[in-house]
């Protein structure tokens, strides 16, 4: 990806956050997703009275991608924060939503940490080394 890329996904994904539903924790969290056919599905944190019914901003947006048939994925840019705007720091994705990326993305998957004016780039296989995946239970295990 081109720098150029990388700042617009940034960019959506610091606009997603004006979705976010989050009165418990004033955590504000977008994310922008790129698909390989080149779509781009956004999402926001969804919170709950009951606290663990909480989706991630990472997990609606591949969930909405995933539900529209797309299997394929480039990268996620995420932000979030308690400030609007853009926020002045990263944040690093959670471990499950982590763990939802590896379903659908291999290790050169990019994780974009994105705040004002800065991106950082990760890629899913420094951020979730030694993943579980289908293959332990297709007993293709070699890996590990
Ligand atoms: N959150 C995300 O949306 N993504 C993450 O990767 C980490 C946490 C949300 C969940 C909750 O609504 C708020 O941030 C505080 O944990």
């Amino acid at each position: 990806m081109q720098d150029s890329d990388i700042r617009a996904l940034a960019d959506l994904a610091i606009s997603a956050r004006e979705k976010s539903y989050s009165p418990y924790s004033g955590f504000r969290v977008g994310a922008a997703l790129l698909c390989r056919g080149g779509k781009i599905y956004t999402g926001a944190n969804i919170e709950n009275a009951a606290y663990t019914p909480t989706v991630c901003a990472e997990r609606v947006a591949f969930f909405k991608a995933v539900n529209d048939g797309e299997r394929e994925f480039i990268a996620v840019a995420v932000a979030g924060g308690a400030e609007s705007g853009a926020p002045k720091d990263f944040f690093p994705p959670c471990g499950v939503c982590r763990q939802v990326m590896a379903e659908f993305c291999s290790e050169d998957f990019k994780i974009i940490m994105a705040a004002e004016g800065k991106t950082r780039v990760y890629t899913l296989g420094e951020l979730l080394p030694a993943n579980f995946g289908k293959e332990f239970m297709d007993g293709k295990n070699e890996n590990v």
